[in-house]
């Protein structure tokens, strides 16, 4: 009765230490507090947290101190009082053994820094790749009004009057380089351009694709997610996020009101409109099952068939987020989708989606936004496929592939984990060629662990020198959204808990079949059989630490690689 008395409570009085006497655990938070100078009439304004995720290990959040700066002023103007507080900070190239295994430890986090701080609403300042889902996890479990303000893209780089951007070009200059075609001073000289400036990766990776979605999910001031992490129209839009979440706080707009299955289905269709990164089928699948919103792989198979893709930006296309952002950012695209998009959806501005595309400006000639008319890819961006390899499901970036191969028989060369691809992929030895499925195994949610993004294969070096540029690549790993290729992955169950994948041998035949979205292993269930007797017993998790919790309780990739006990259901007693 006393926690739910303080449940109702905001500002100083919420989420009270416990001693015994509510009264004295104010008096003594408010002794504390006010030796950082904080009036008492100050003190009775709503409280407004504001998430740094600010490090010196992560370039994509260098701006943090900015925006914090701006979205307080935004606080202080309506009203409120801004109390910033750090969480987790994770940068891809920066979290070992991966940033998926770490989401999750970012995400309890900030739901218990949320739930534990007195804040009447929290501005969830984020932007590499898993710091949006972490964040947003964490917020729909703490059920505190919440707002999404992202760092932002970085701009585009040049190299000798070429275009380049982290990271599908990070990819592409590694890959010619490893065919011969760049020297060592060149490949250097590329490096000090990918990343010109601070800000998130500048192409459609996930980063991006997880700030359109945001917005498109409601949970982010209309036009937020793309504009660039130096401009100062980021600022701007930092500022007016720090007002609205006053607001939001005396409407008491919990998250649980906007991430609503509608508001996740546009959240789906947006990744596919706009090209998106494979990994956001796994985070807006955990965001929602924090929601207790089922997402089923099939619904978003579907949804990718009818969902053109729009956006004509790297990797699937040519351009970058801030030639994205001149053409009016997430805006065109919503209005293009039109009747695919639910304009009904409730969002952080207080509207319904639909109204606040009608307060845009409108829109003008676009080229980086394509007409539904004349999409960049018809087709679906992403396919999920079934077969006796995937019985839980698989994904594909078709919109990213060799049309060549999408239909595709060949044999198998198996590697059993990262160590082994490492040690042999070059190996002039290796029993390779253009025809064949490259296999990985052991590097799914408990395998690896973390899920790394391993499934984008290097083609071996005996092949990319003959100019081979794409295989099919199958694996339980999975890849970063500013990859490209001909790459099944999430493979689901993994072969470290048993999945059909872990029954492949070199030489067996794979057929990958993705207009009837199907992986197969053609070898006969006899044989499987026998194969899967032999198989050893999955191996124990690590004994102590986080390394246990994960392997204990980490779902598979069509749950959303969360744990298990965090789910809205929680774990069954
Ligand atoms: Fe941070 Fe790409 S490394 S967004």
């Amino acid at each position: 009765m006393r926690e739910e008395r303080q449940l109702r409570k905001t500002g100083m009085q919420k989420a009270l230490a416990q001693y015994g006497d509510p009264d004295f655990a104010v008096f003594l938070r408010k002794a504390f507090i006010k030796a950082m100078g904080y009036t008492d009439e100050a003190l009775d304004r709503p409280i407004i947290g504001i998430v740094n995720t600010a490090s010196d290990y992560n370039a994509c959040h260098q701006t943090v101190p900015d925006l914090i700066a701006a979205a307080s002023r935004g606080v202080l103007l309506a009203g409120g009082i801004p109390m910033v507080f750090p969480v987790i900070s994770l940068h891809e190239s920066f979290a070992s053994p991966t940033s998926l295994y770490l989401r999750n430890l970012m995400a309890m986090d900030a739901e218990e820094m949320i739930r534990a701080q007195p804040m009447d609403a929290v501005i969830l300042v984020g932007g590499c790749d898993k710091t949006v889902p972490a964040l947003l996890m964490g917020a729909v479990s703490a059920a505190v009004p919440a707002i999404v303000l992202v760092t932002g893209p970085m701009l585009a780089g040049d190299w000798r009057g070429e275009r380049v951007g982290a990271c599908t070009d990070c990819r592409r200059f590694w890959a010619r380089f490893r065919a011969g075609d760049l020297n060592a001073d060149q490949i250097a000289e590329v490096n000090s351009e990918l990343a010109p400036t601070v800000g998130t990766c500048g192409v459609m990776g996930t980063a991006s694709t997880m700030a359109m979605a945001a917005e498109a999910m409601g949970m982010m001031l209309p036009g937020g997610a793309a504009i660039p992490a130096v401009y100062a129209e980021r600022r701007r839009h930092a500022e007016r996020t720090g007002t609205r979440a006053v607001a939001m706080a005396a409407e008491g707009l919990t998250p649980d009101r906007i991430v609503t299955p509608a508001a996740v289905r546009n959240a789906f269709r947006t990744v596919m409109a706009v090209g998106g990164s494979t990994n956001a089928i796994i985070h807006l699948t955990a965001i929602a099952g924090r929601a207790g919103v089922e997402v089923d792989l099939n619904d978003i198979d579907a949804l990718g068939q009818e969902t053109p893709v729009l956006v004509d930006l790297k990797p699937t296309g040519q351009h970058y987020m801030e030639d994205l952002h001149r053409e009016g950012g997430l805006t065109p695209v919503l209005r293009e989708l039109g009747g695919l998009i639910d304009g009904t959806c409730l969002t952080v501005t207080g509207q319904t989606l639909a109204e606040n595309l009608a307060a845009q400006p409108a829109d003008f000639g676009q080229t980086v936004v394509r007409r539904a008319s004349d999409p960049v890819f018809s087709g679906g961006a992403l396919a999920v496929l079934r077969g006796n390899l995937a019985p839980r499901g698989a994904i594909i970036k078709q919109a990213a592939a060799d049309p060549q191969l999408l239909s595709h028989t060949g044999p198998a060369v198996v590697f059993d984990s990262l160590a082994d691809l490492a040690a042999r992929i070059d190996d002039e030895a290796l029993e390779v060629t253009a025809n064949s499925v490259l296999v990985l195994r052991n590097a799914g949610p408990k395998g690896a662990p973390g899920m790394p993004e391993a499934g984008y294969l290097p083609i071996p070096k005996k092949l990319s020198r003959l100019g081979v540029k794409d295989m099919v690549r199958i694996s339980d790993a999975r890849m970063s959204g500013t990859a490209f290729g001909t790459v099944v992955l999430h493979i689901t169950p993994e072969a470290a808990e048993g999945g059909p994948l872990a029954l492949v041998r070199s030489g067996d035949l794979i057929r990958l079949d993705v207009p009837g979205r199907r992986i197969d292993l053609l070898v006969d269930a006899a044989e499987l059989g026998l194969r899967r007797a032999a198989l050893a017993p999955p191996a124990p998790p690590p004994d102590r630490g986080y390394a246990w919790l994960h392997g204990c309780h980490v779902l598979q990739a069509d749950r959303g690689c969360d744990l298990d006990f965090l789910t809205a259901e929680g774990v069954a007693r």
